[in-house]
Protein backbone atom coordinates (compact mmCIF):
# COMPACT_ATOMS: atom_id res chain seq x y z
CA UNK A 1 0.00 0.00 0.00
CA UNK A 2 1.23 3.70 -0.56
CA UNK A 3 0.31 4.44 3.06
CA UNK A 4 3.95 2.26 3.68
CA UNK A 5 6.13 3.31 1.07
CA UNK A 6 8.93 5.42 1.13
CA UNK A 7 11.66 5.91 -1.07
CA UNK A 8 14.49 7.33 -1.53
CA UNK A 9 16.69 8.83 -4.78
CA UNK A 10 19.76 10.47 -5.34
CA UNK A 11 18.82 12.60 -8.26
CA UNK A 12 21.07 15.69 -7.98
CA UNK A 13 24.38 15.42 -6.01
CA UNK A 14 23.58 15.31 -2.53
CA UNK A 15 20.16 15.38 -2.98
CA UNK A 16 18.86 12.86 -1.04
CA UNK A 17 14.83 12.62 -1.40
CA UNK A 18 12.30 10.68 0.35
CA UNK A 19 9.03 10.46 -0.82
CA UNK A 20 6.38 9.81 1.30
CA UNK A 21 2.45 10.65 2.80
CA UNK A 22 2.21 13.32 4.77
CA UNK A 23 1.19 13.16 8.85
CA UNK A 24 -1.53 15.06 10.13
CA UNK A 25 0.58 17.33 11.44
CA UNK A 26 2.39 18.53 8.59
CA UNK A 27 -0.64 19.48 6.50
CA UNK A 28 -0.49 23.19 7.17
CA UNK A 29 3.39 23.37 6.45
CA UNK A 30 2.08 21.56 3.54
CA UNK A 31 -0.72 24.35 2.64
CA UNK A 32 2.03 26.82 2.92
CA UNK A 33 4.25 25.07 0.17
CA UNK A 34 1.09 24.94 -2.33
CA UNK A 35 0.13 28.49 -1.80
CA UNK A 36 3.72 29.65 -2.11
CA UNK A 37 4.18 27.22 -4.61
CA UNK A 38 1.14 27.76 -6.87
CA UNK A 39 1.15 31.66 -6.09
CA UNK A 40 1.58 33.09 -9.74
CA UNK A 41 -0.43 30.42 -11.73
CA UNK A 42 -2.49 32.58 -14.15
CA UNK A 43 -5.98 30.61 -12.40
CA UNK A 44 -5.03 31.85 -9.12
CA UNK A 45 -3.69 35.45 -10.08
CA UNK A 46 -7.41 36.01 -12.06
CA UNK A 47 -9.27 34.41 -8.75
CA UNK A 48 -7.60 35.57 -6.09
CA UNK A 49 -6.58 38.55 -7.64
CA UNK A 50 -3.68 40.75 -8.83
CA UNK A 51 -1.88 41.84 -4.89
CA UNK A 52 0.70 39.65 -4.52
CA UNK A 53 -0.28 40.07 -0.28
CA UNK A 54 -3.98 39.84 -0.78
CA UNK A 55 -3.25 36.74 -3.28
CA UNK A 56 -1.09 34.52 -1.05
CA UNK A 57 -3.11 35.34 1.93
CA UNK A 58 -6.24 33.94 0.08
CA UNK A 59 -4.68 31.62 -1.34
CA UNK A 60 -3.20 30.20 1.93
CA UNK A 61 -6.87 30.04 3.16
CA UNK A 62 -8.57 28.37 0.41
CA UNK A 63 -5.70 25.39 0.14
CA UNK A 64 -5.74 25.23 4.05
CA UNK A 65 -9.48 24.36 3.44
CA UNK A 66 -8.38 22.21 0.29
CA UNK A 67 -5.24 19.97 1.93
CA UNK A 68 -7.31 18.98 4.88
CA UNK A 69 -10.08 18.17 2.89
CA UNK A 70 -7.78 16.13 0.49
CA UNK A 71 -5.92 14.47 3.29
CA UNK A 72 -9.76 12.79 4.76
CA UNK A 73 -10.46 11.86 1.72
CA UNK A 74 -7.58 10.36 0.01
CA UNK A 75 -3.88 10.90 0.08
CA UNK A 76 -1.33 13.74 0.27
CA UNK A 77 1.94 12.83 -0.70
CA UNK A 78 5.35 14.92 0.37
CA UNK A 79 8.79 14.83 -0.91
CA UNK A 80 11.77 15.53 2.17
CA UNK A 81 14.57 16.79 1.08
CA UNK A 82 16.86 15.35 3.64
CA UNK A 83 14.05 15.49 6.40
CA UNK A 84 12.68 19.10 5.18
CA UNK A 85 9.02 19.39 3.19
CA UNK A 86 9.89 20.62 0.08
CA UNK A 87 7.04 19.13 -2.31
CA UNK A 88 3.49 17.96 -2.27
CA UNK A 89 1.01 16.17 -3.95
CA UNK A 90 -2.67 15.34 -3.08
CA UNK A 91 -4.92 12.30 -4.80
CA UNK A 92 -8.68 12.56 -4.00
CA UNK A 93 -10.07 9.55 -4.28
CA UNK A 94 -13.23 8.45 -6.79
CA UNK A 95 -16.42 9.98 -5.69
CA UNK A 96 -14.72 12.43 -3.30
CA UNK A 97 -14.70 15.39 -5.51
CA UNK A 98 -17.76 16.00 -5.38
CA UNK A 99 -18.24 16.98 -1.92
CA UNK A 100 -20.90 16.40 0.76
CA UNK A 101 -23.61 19.63 0.59
CA UNK A 102 -21.69 19.98 4.76
CA UNK A 103 -17.96 19.77 3.23
CA UNK A 104 -19.07 21.92 0.31
CA UNK A 105 -20.96 24.36 2.90
CA UNK A 106 -17.79 24.62 4.83
CA UNK A 107 -15.39 25.64 1.98
CA UNK A 108 -17.92 28.02 0.68
CA UNK A 109 -18.20 29.59 4.12
CA UNK A 110 -13.90 30.02 4.64
CA UNK A 111 -13.85 31.50 0.73
CA UNK A 112 -16.63 34.18 1.95
CA UNK A 113 -15.00 35.13 4.83
CA UNK A 114 -11.42 35.22 2.82
CA UNK A 115 -12.44 37.34 -0.40
CA UNK A 116 -14.29 40.12 -1.54
CA UNK A 117 -17.54 39.56 -3.37
CA UNK A 118 -15.95 40.26 -6.63
CA UNK A 119 -13.58 37.78 -5.81
CA UNK A 120 -15.77 34.83 -4.46
CA UNK A 121 -18.04 35.54 -7.69
CA UNK A 122 -14.87 34.69 -9.86
CA UNK A 123 -13.75 31.36 -7.30
CA UNK A 124 -17.39 30.39 -7.88
CA UNK A 125 -17.32 30.77 -11.62
CA UNK A 126 -13.61 28.64 -11.55
CA UNK A 127 -14.31 25.73 -9.61
CA UNK A 128 -18.21 25.48 -11.34
CA UNK A 129 -16.07 25.28 -14.36
CA UNK A 130 -14.60 22.86 -13.21
CA UNK A 131 -16.87 21.27 -11.76
CA UNK A 132 -18.67 20.41 -15.25
CA UNK A 133 -15.70 19.34 -16.66
CA UNK A 134 -15.21 16.64 -13.96
CA UNK A 135 -15.49 12.82 -15.65
CA UNK A 136 -18.99 11.53 -14.46
CA UNK A 137 -16.54 7.67 -14.85
CA UNK A 138 -14.88 6.85 -11.75
CA UNK A 139 -11.40 8.42 -11.19
CA UNK A 140 -8.84 9.56 -8.95
CA UNK A 141 -8.65 13.37 -8.79
CA UNK A 142 -5.24 14.53 -8.52
CA UNK A 143 -3.96 17.50 -7.32
CA UNK A 144 -2.98 19.94 -6.02
CA UNK A 145 0.87 20.16 -6.63
CA UNK A 146 4.09 22.14 -6.24
CA UNK A 147 7.55 21.83 -5.47
CA UNK A 148 8.87 24.71 -3.55
CA UNK A 149 10.80 27.34 -5.95
CA UNK A 150 14.51 26.22 -5.32
CA UNK A 151 14.27 22.43 -5.63
CA UNK A 152 12.58 22.77 -9.08
CA UNK A 153 13.74 20.96 -12.24
CA UNK A 154 15.53 18.80 -10.47
CA UNK A 155 13.02 15.58 -10.66
CA UNK A 156 10.99 15.90 -7.14
CA UNK A 157 7.79 17.02 -8.77
CA UNK A 158 8.19 14.04 -11.54
CA UNK A 159 8.87 11.43 -8.36
CA UNK A 160 5.98 12.47 -6.89
CA UNK A 161 3.59 12.11 -9.93
CA UNK A 162 5.99 9.17 -10.60
CA UNK A 163 4.43 7.47 -7.27
CA UNK A 164 0.83 8.44 -7.89
CA UNK A 165 0.65 6.94 -11.41
CA UNK A 166 2.77 3.40 -9.93
CA UNK A 167 -0.83 3.81 -7.45
CA UNK A 168 -2.78 4.17 -10.08
CA UNK A 169 -1.66 1.64 -11.55
CA UNK A 170 -1.97 -0.80 -8.96
CA UNK A 171 -5.40 0.43 -8.40
CA UNK A 172 -6.10 -0.05 -12.70
CA UNK A 173 -7.55 3.31 -11.87
CA UNK A 174 -7.96 6.31 -13.85
CA UNK A 175 -6.49 9.56 -13.17
CA UNK A 176 -7.37 12.80 -13.93
CA UNK A 177 -6.55 16.37 -13.56
CA UNK A 178 -6.60 20.04 -14.51
CA UNK A 179 -4.43 22.21 -15.09
CA UNK A 180 -3.43 26.62 -15.86
CA UNK A 181 0.31 26.08 -17.48
CA UNK A 182 0.96 24.68 -20.55
CA UNK A 183 4.28 23.48 -19.40
CA UNK A 184 3.06 21.59 -17.15
CA UNK A 185 0.59 19.92 -19.77
CA UNK A 186 3.84 18.61 -21.88
CA UNK A 187 4.98 17.13 -18.23
CA UNK A 188 2.05 15.30 -17.51
CA UNK A 189 1.87 13.70 -21.13
CA UNK A 190 5.33 12.48 -20.54
CA UNK A 191 3.65 10.78 -17.59
CA UNK A 192 0.67 9.00 -19.93
CA UNK A 193 -1.91 12.03 -19.25
CA UNK A 194 -3.63 12.71 -22.24
CA UNK A 195 -5.26 16.08 -23.21
CA UNK A 196 -9.00 15.49 -23.36
CA UNK A 197 -10.45 18.88 -23.18
CA UNK A 198 -8.83 22.58 -23.12
CA UNK A 199 -11.37 25.54 -21.93
CA UNK A 200 -11.27 29.03 -21.32
CA UNK A 201 -11.98 29.89 -17.52
CA UNK A 202 -12.30 33.56 -16.65
CA UNK A 203 -10.16 34.20 -19.86
CA UNK A 204 -7.72 31.43 -18.74
CA UNK A 205 -6.74 28.83 -20.73
CA UNK A 206 -7.39 25.61 -18.78
CA UNK A 207 -6.14 21.86 -19.97
CA UNK A 208 -8.40 18.70 -18.24
CA UNK A 209 -6.31 15.79 -18.40
CA UNK A 210 -6.78 11.98 -18.08
CA UNK A 211 -4.93 8.86 -17.70
CA UNK A 212 -5.72 5.31 -17.83
CA UNK A 213 -3.92 2.65 -15.95
CA UNK A 214 -0.29 1.94 -17.10
CA UNK A 215 -0.42 5.20 -19.22
CA UNK A 216 -3.14 3.31 -21.78
CA UNK A 217 -5.61 4.88 -23.78
CA UNK A 218 -9.74 3.62 -23.40
CA UNK A 219 -10.30 5.69 -26.55
CA UNK A 220 -12.49 8.04 -25.37
CA UNK A 221 -9.72 10.54 -24.64
CA UNK A 222 -8.43 12.37 -27.66
CA UNK A 223 -4.51 12.58 -28.25
CA UNK A 224 -2.76 15.61 -30.48
CA UNK A 225 -5.96 16.68 -31.91
CA UNK A 226 -8.03 17.57 -29.54
CA UNK A 227 -10.33 20.40 -30.68
CA UNK A 228 -9.09 23.89 -29.22
CA UNK A 229 -5.74 22.69 -28.15
CA UNK A 230 -2.38 24.45 -28.52
CA UNK A 231 0.11 22.58 -27.48
C1 LIG B 1 5.00 21.56 -11.83
C2 LIG B 1 6.06 21.36 -10.76
C3 LIG B 1 5.43 20.70 -9.53
C4 LIG B 1 7.14 20.42 -11.30
O1 LIG B 1 8.05 20.17 -10.26
P1 LIG B 1 9.61 19.98 -10.54
O2 LIG B 1 10.24 19.37 -9.35
O3 LIG B 1 10.20 21.22 -11.08
O4 LIG B 1 9.52 18.90 -11.71
P2 LIG B 1 10.69 18.08 -12.40
O5 LIG B 1 12.03 18.60 -12.06
O6 LIG B 1 10.40 16.65 -12.11
O7 LIG B 1 10.44 18.42 -13.94
C5 LIG B 1 9.35 17.91 -14.57
C6 LIG B 1 9.21 18.43 -15.98
O8 LIG B 1 8.29 19.50 -15.98
C7 LIG B 1 8.60 20.36 -17.08
N1 LIG B 1 8.82 21.68 -16.52
C8 LIG B 1 8.51 22.06 -15.28
N2 LIG B 1 8.75 23.37 -15.14
C9 LIG B 1 9.23 23.82 -16.30
C10 LIG B 1 9.65 25.09 -16.78
N3 LIG B 1 9.65 26.18 -16.00
N4 LIG B 1 10.10 25.17 -18.04
C11 LIG B 1 10.13 24.09 -18.84
N5 LIG B 1 9.75 22.86 -18.43
C12 LIG B 1 9.29 22.73 -17.18
C13 LIG B 1 9.83 19.78 -17.76
O9 LIG B 1 9.37 18.89 -18.77
C14 LIG B 1 10.43 18.97 -16.64
O10 LIG B 1 11.23 17.91 -17.05
P3 LIG B 1 12.80 18.16 -17.41
O11 LIG B 1 13.39 18.96 -16.27
O12 LIG B 1 13.32 16.77 -17.52
O13 LIG B 1 12.79 18.94 -18.70
C15 LIG B 1 6.74 22.70 -10.35
O14 LIG B 1 7.21 23.32 -11.52
C16 LIG B 1 5.82 23.66 -9.62
O15 LIG B 1 5.69 23.60 -8.40
N6 LIG B 1 5.17 24.57 -10.39
C17 LIG B 1 4.28 25.61 -9.82
C18 LIG B 1 2.97 25.04 -9.35
C19 LIG B 1 2.26 24.28 -10.44
O16 LIG B 1 2.17 24.71 -11.58
N7 LIG B 1 1.74 23.11 -10.06
C20 LIG B 1 1.00 22.23 -10.95
C21 LIG B 1 -0.40 22.69 -11.05
S1 LIG B 1 -1.32 21.67 -12.19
Amino acid sequence: MIRKQTSHNQTDGDLLIEIRMLAPGELRRAAAILAHGMHDNPMHVKAFGTNPDFRQRRLLRFLDHLVAYVHSNGKVLGAYVHGELIGVLGMMEPGRCRPALIDSLRFASTIVASNPPAGVWRIHRWLAAWARNDPTDLHWHIGPLAVRSAYRRRGIGRRLMVRCCQHMDALAATAYLETDLEVNVAFYETLGFIVTKREFVLGVPNWFMSRSPSGVSDGSTCRGSCPGRTG
